[in-house]
């Protein structure tokens, strides 16, 4: 597996991280589970994948404590990369950002705490700040946490270039997680020419399109209500339509390549300038054994001609 430095840190990334959000168990349908999110990670380790991306809204805690059980004394192997700033009240209730100082420093701890580790390695605001809490305020504390050592680094997500230039003042940010796929490309606009200059990593999520990307659906696919892609547009009417257009199209150079969809999906995001890696979800050992497979292609400059002549015909 290939590996980046995230931009001034020691952290040496796999180009592939795998997402641990489906493994929570919540919003992701009903066939996820334990043993086959344990194999998935057993997966991600054989294949060189190094680094896990969690949070604590993820299952409410348990995609966490899935992780840890898989990894067992591994975990002090890997690089785990959490999040903090969101709250929830109950199982059915809406989550917001909360980014108070006593809010940050108890969900760090009770991340610590579930992960049971005593260092977090990479720390994401998980949105940006809802509420009128003072950015010097969130930002305070977590150079507070970083400098007692609880946190090596930080990062944001989903901030745009403005916040991120404010949130620098006042705490080192190491990284930007944005979401980038061949089907949402808004970050190429001004936040991934923004971190290239900067020098911060850029970590993309749903780089598949919550499996829109792997050509595994048609038309017809309806989603369980538990489901989050059943309220998700881009999984219904004609942009589900356009869409899946170009995943036949890519499907017509897997194929012949004798590579999955995904790693086509995966690998155009890998190149691109400025970004660091991707970070795909995966609830079983079969997705992270498609996605490892990217390697394999990374270099086909030729066939990266051809990806990029069915991505740049796709009008969202
Ligand atoms: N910071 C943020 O605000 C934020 C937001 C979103 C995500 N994230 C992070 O980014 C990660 C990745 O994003 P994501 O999970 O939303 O989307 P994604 O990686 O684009 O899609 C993941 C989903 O696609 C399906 N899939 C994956 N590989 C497959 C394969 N090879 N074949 C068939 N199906 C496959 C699986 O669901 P099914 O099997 O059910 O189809 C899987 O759960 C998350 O897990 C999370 O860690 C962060």
């Amino acid at each position: 597996m290939l590996t980046r430095r995230l931009p001034n840190t020691d952290l040496d990334l796999s180009v592939i991280g795998m997402g641990c959000w489906a493994m929570g168990g919540l919003w992701w349908g009903d066939d996820v589970s334990d043993a086959r999110s344990t194999a998935a990670v057993e997966q991600a380790l054989a294949s060189g994948i190094n680094w896990f991306d969690t949070a604590p809204l993820y299952g409410h805690g348990r995609a966490d404590e899935v992780l840890v059980r898989a990894l067992g004394a591994r975990k002090h192997d890997v690089i785990i990369a959490t999040k903090v700033g969101v709250r929830w009240d109950g199982e059915g209730q809406h989550a917001r950002s909360e980014l108070t100082r006593e809010w940050i420093r108890q969900d760090v701890e009770a991340s610590l705490s579930r992960l049971g580790i005593e260092r977090i390695d990479l720390l994401q605001v998980h949105w940006p700040c809802e509420s009128d809490t003072p950015l010097s305020e969130s930002m305070g504390e977590l150079e507070k946490l970083r400098i007692e050592g609880k946190i090596r680094h930080v990062g944001l997500c989903n901030y745009d270039v403005a916040g991120l230039t404010a949130a620098r003042q006042y705490v080192p940010i190491v990284s930007l997680q944005s979401p980038y796929s061949m089907l949402r490309r808004e970050l190429e606009h001004e936040l991934l020419p923004y971190c290239q200059r900067e020098q911060l990593g850029v970590l993309a999520y749903e780089p598949l399109c919550r499996g829109l990307l792997t050509g595994k659906f048609s038309a017809n696919k309806r989603f369980p209500e538990s489901d989050l892609r059943a309220r998700d547009d881009r999984f219904q009417g004609s942009r589900f339509l356009r869409a899946l257009t170009i995943v036949s199209r890519l499907e017509l150079i897997a194929k012949r390549k004798k590579v999955p969809i995904a790693a086509l999906a995966l690998g155009w995001a890998i190149r691109q300038p400025g970004m660091t890696a991707v970070i795909a979800g995966a609830k079983g050992p079969d997705q992270v054994l498609e996605h490892a497979r990217t390697v394999e292609i990374l270099d086909d400059d030729a066939l990266w001609g051809e990806v990029d002549r069915v991505v740049a015909a796709y009008r969202g």
